[in-house]
């Protein structure tokens, strides 16, 4: 199965020059505790606004259509390459950004979305969701978090 993991702003933000706009606790925990032990799949970008560091517990795969190698990590010239990389693990996840999610959203079966309930200006946008082929499987909303003071939901959506 291939998931999409992502945290969207109200106004469809999800980044701003290569890093993300909010720091929500809960969401790095979920997103941590999510993605462990499984393939991750991300654009050079993101992978570059992670230190380019390698998320550890973690197959980590960068798609670029360089020939650039980055240490600690597998380097795919195509989603498709990418998601065959991640050889038979159960779930494999689209971590980002933008660009790898516009093609990651015809192929993914599901959808973990964290739904911060906030406008965040921003250069970087998730792409229009068709929500007429997604289902809702859960939602779990918290009107604030532990640290950060806006309502935020984890959605979980299956392709119907
Ligand atoms: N809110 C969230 O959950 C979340 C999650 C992840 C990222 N983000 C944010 O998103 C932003 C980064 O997103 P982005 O769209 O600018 O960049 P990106 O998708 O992370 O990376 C784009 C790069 O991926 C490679 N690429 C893209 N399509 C390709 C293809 N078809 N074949 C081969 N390589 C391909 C290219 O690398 P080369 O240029 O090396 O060829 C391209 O420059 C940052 O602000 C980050 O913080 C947010």
């Amino acid at each position: 199965m291939v998931s999409i993991i992502v945290a969207i702003a109200q106004n469809g933000t999800i980044g701003d020059k290569n890093s993300l706009l909010w720091h929500i606790k809960e969401d790095m925990r979920f997103f941590r505790t999510t993605t462990s032990g499984h393939a991750v799949i991300m654009g050079r970008k993101t992978f570059e606004s992670l230190g380019s560091k390698p998320l550890p517990k973690r197959t980590n795969i960068v798609i670029t259509r360089s020939e650039r190698s980055f240490e600690g990590a597998l380097t795919a010239h195509s989603l498709q390459e990418a998601i065959r990389m991640a050889g038979d693990d159960e779930e494999i996840f689209i971590i980002g950004g933008a660009q790898i999610y516009a093609e990651a959203l015809t192929v993914a079966d599901r959808m973990y979305i964290t739904r911060v309930e906030r406008d965040y200006e921003g250069d970087t946008s998730f792409p229009k969701i068709d929500y007429s082929v997604w289902k809702l499987l859960s939602e779990q909303r918290f009107e604030r978090g532990e640290e950060y003071e806006s309502p935020f939901a984890f959605m979980t959506y299956e392709r119907r």
